[in-house]
C-alpha cells in the first residue's frame, strides 16, 4: 500500500470495536492501520493522526495496557476512545477510578464548551453509546472539558495546546448518531487529511505497485469462486496480464452447476484460467472418513497435491498471489495474553505448501470484506459473483455430516440449489450472509402416496453476520419455508423431510462440523 501520507493509526487496547473504528475511517474515504499497543510501528512518523481503541481492561489493573506515547501525544493529532481516553488522562496527571453510576448504554451529550470544531455540526443532546467501568475524575493537566452526559462528568475533553482529544463515548458504534461526523471533524477540519482513499484510488495504486514488485514474472493464483479470490485474480489480471496463471480447482465438493458456471464466468472476465476436474481424486481420499477434522484435513492435503502437480506445469513461477484480507491478518490483542482455542481447522483454498518455495503476493490484505467488494465493483466486476455469501473451502464435504459418497454429495447439491435459487427469486439471497443445506445423517420414516419411505432428512440454515464470528438465524418467512420445503421434498430423490435451524452463533457454529 502506498499513499503513506494519509495513514492514520489505530493503536488497539483490545476492544470488540477497534475493527469497527477502522471501517469507519475508511468510509471517509481515508486509509488506517490497526496495530497492537505494545507495538507501535517504528514509521509512526508516516501516521497523519493516531487513534487510541477501547479496551475490556482498567487503567488501574495489574496488568494494565501502559504504552509509552511521549512520541505521539502533542506530536501529531491524537483521538482517544473510551480506555484510551482513560489512559490518556492517566498517563498525563489525571485520575481515574472505578465509577459508581451506571455507563454502559445510550446518553446525551452536553457541551460544555460551544464552539469547538471537534463538534462542529452536531447538536446538543446528541445521542452517544457509552461502555465503561471506569470512569474520568480529574481531567489531566492542560485538560479542558468539552461535554458531559447526566452520569459521566468528563465524557469529552481535549489537551490545552494540542490536537489531542479524548471521549469516553464509542464514536464506532452506530448508536453513537453523530459518531461518523466526529470522526470527521477530527480526521479532517483538525488533522487536515484529504479523504482520497477511494476504490478506484485504490485499483489504480495497487495494480501500479503490482506491476513494480511482480515486472515480467509469472504468478500463480488459486481461484476458488469467492469475492477474495476473484477480485485479488482482477487486480493482477490487470497489473500482469496473461502472466497470471489462475487454477481452479473442482474438488467435487462445489455447488450444483457451480464448477462449470464459474469457469465460464471467469473465462468471459478475461482471466487466463484453468479449471481442473479433480472431483474423484478428493472423493477417493476422502471414502470412509466420517470425522470432521480428518475431512478437513484430507481436502487440504489433496488440494495442494492437485495444485501443487498444476502449478509444476507452469515454466518458471515466482509467485503464489493470494486473496487474503485484513481480518486474517490484523494481529489481535490477547486480554488475557493467552492463544484462543482451535475450535475447527479452517482450510483455505490456496494454502502455500512449505515445499513450493515461491513467493506470496497478496493484493487484499489491506481490505475489509465490504471494501474488496467495492474495490471489485469499481472494476466493473459482476454483482452477483460479488455478492456471493461465504462458501467454506472445505465446500459440502462439512455440510454432510459423517462419511461422503458421491450419491450424497448429489442429494446435497440439489436440495442446496433449492434453497439457493429460492432464495434469489424471494429477494431473501442480499438479506442473508451465509446460507446452506445441510444432509444429516439420520433416516426418517414418510408416506409418499401409499407408500412408507425411509429417506434422508436435510436441514436448511441461513444467518446473518457480519464476520461470521457470531450469528444469528434468519427469520425467514413462512411462507418461504413452506414452499422450499415442499419443493424439495417433491423434487430431490432420497430426501423426505427438512428442518430449519433456528441456532444461533455461539454456541452453534454456522457449519454442522
Ligand atoms: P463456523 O462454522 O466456524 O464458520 O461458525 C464460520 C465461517 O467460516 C466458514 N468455515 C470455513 N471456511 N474452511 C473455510 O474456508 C473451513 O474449514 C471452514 N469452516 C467454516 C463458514 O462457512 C462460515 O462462513
Amino acid at each position: 500500500m502506498c499513499m503513506q501520507h494519509n495513514k492514520v493509526l489505530i493503536l488497539d487496547f483490545g476492544s470488540q470495536y477497534t475493527q469497527l473504528i477502522a471501517r469507519r475511517v475508511r468510509e471517509l474515504n481515508i486509509y488506517c492501520e490497526i496495530h497492537p499497543f505494545n507495538k507501535i510501528p517504528s514509521d509512526s512518523d508516516s501516521f497523519r493522526a493516531v487513534i487510541l481503541s477501547g479496551s475490556p481492561n482498567s487503567v488501574r489493573g495489574e496488568d494494565a495496557l501502559h504504552p509509552d506515547l511521549s512520541n505521539i501525544r502533542g506530536k501529531k493529532p491524537l483521538l482517544a476512545v473510551c480506555y484510551g481516553a482513560q489512559y490518556l488522562a492517566h498517563f498525563s496527571g489525571g485520575e481515574v477510578a472505578a465509577s459508581n453510576t451506571r455507563e454502559y448504554g445510550r446518553a446525551n451529550l452536553d457541551f460544555i464548551k460551544t464552539g469547538e470544531t471537534f463538534f462542529e455540526g452536531i447538536s446538543q443532546g446528541t445521542q452517544v453509546w457509552m461502555s465503561h467501568s471506569d470512569t474520568i475524575k480529574e481531567l489531566p493537566t492542560g485538560g479542558v472539558l468539552l461535554a458531559s452526559t447526566e452520569d459521566v462528568e468528563n465524557a469529552a475533553f481535549k489537551i490545552e495546546g494540542e490536537d489531542t482529544f479524548a471521549i469516553q463515548f464509542h464514536p464506532e458504534v452506530y448508536h453513537t448518531t453523530d459518531g461518523k461526523k466526529v470522526l470527521e471533524n477530527f480526521l479532517v477540519k483538525i488533522a487536515d487529511i484529504e479523504q482520497d482513499w477511494t476504490p478506484n484510488a485504490f485499483v489504480e495504486e495497487t495494480v501500479a505497485d503490482l506491476k513494480s514488485q511482480l515486472g515480467n514474472d509469472k504468478v500463480v493464483l488459486g481461484l476458488s469462486g469467492g469475492v477474495d479470490s476473484s477480485v485479488a485474480a482482477m487486480l493482477l489480471h490487470k497489473a500482469i496480464g496473461e502472466n497470471l496463471y489462475c487454477i481452479f480447482v473442482n474438488n467435487g465438493l462445489l455447488r450444483k452447476n457451480e464448477f462449470q458456471d464459474v469457469l465460464m464466468q471467469y473465462q468471459g472476465m478475461g482471466l487466463n484460467v484453468k479449471g481442473v476436474d479433480a472431483s474423484a481424486r478428493f472423493l477417493d481420499a476422502l471414502a470412509g472418513k466420517s470425522d470432521p477434522e480428518q475431512k478437513r484435513k484430507t481436502i487440504g492435503r489433496v488440494f495442494i497435491e492437485v495444485f501443487d502437480d498444476e502449478a509444476n506445469l507452469i515454466k518458471d513461477v515466482k509467485w503464489l498471489a493470494q486473496g487474503t484480507i485484513y481480518p486474517d491478518v490484523i494481529e489481535s490483542v490477547s486480554a488475557t495474553g493467552g492463544p484462543s482455542a482451535t475450535i475447527k481447522s479452517h482450510h483455505n483454498v490456496g494454502g502455500l505448501p512449505d515445499f513450493m518455495k515461491l513467493k506470496v503476493v497478496e493484493p487484499l490484505k489491506a481490505l475489509f470484506k465490504d471494501e474488496v467488494r467495492r474495490v471489485g465493483a469499481s472494476m466493473h466486476m459482476d454483482s452477483q459473483l460479488l455478492g456471493r455469501h461465504p462458501f467454506p473451502g472445505p465446500g459440502l464435504a462439512i455440510r454432510i455430516l459423517g462419511d461422503l459418497t458421491a450419491e450424497k454429495v448429489r442429494i446435497l447439491q440439489e436440495v442446496d440449489a433449492v434453497f439457493i435459487n429460492n432464495l434469489r427469486s424471494w429477494n431473501l439471497y442480499d438479506k442473508v450472509w451465509q446460507a446452506g443445506a445441510i444432509l444429516l445423517p439420520v433416516n426418517s420414516v414418510g408416506v409418499m402416496g401409499d407408500e412408507r419411505t425411509y429417506e434422508k432428512c436435510v436441514a436448511l440454515r441461513a444467518v446473518e453476520s457480519t464476520d461470521g464470528m457470531t450469528a444469528d438465524w434468519v427469520n425467514l418467512p413462512y411462507e418461504f419455508l413452506q414452499k422450499t420445503s415442499n419443493e424439495i421434498i417433491n423434487k430431490v430423490k432420497g430426501v423426505n423431510r427438512v428442518v430449519y435451524d433456528i441456532s444461533s452463533k455461539p454456541p452453534a457454529t454456522i457449519e454442522w462440523e
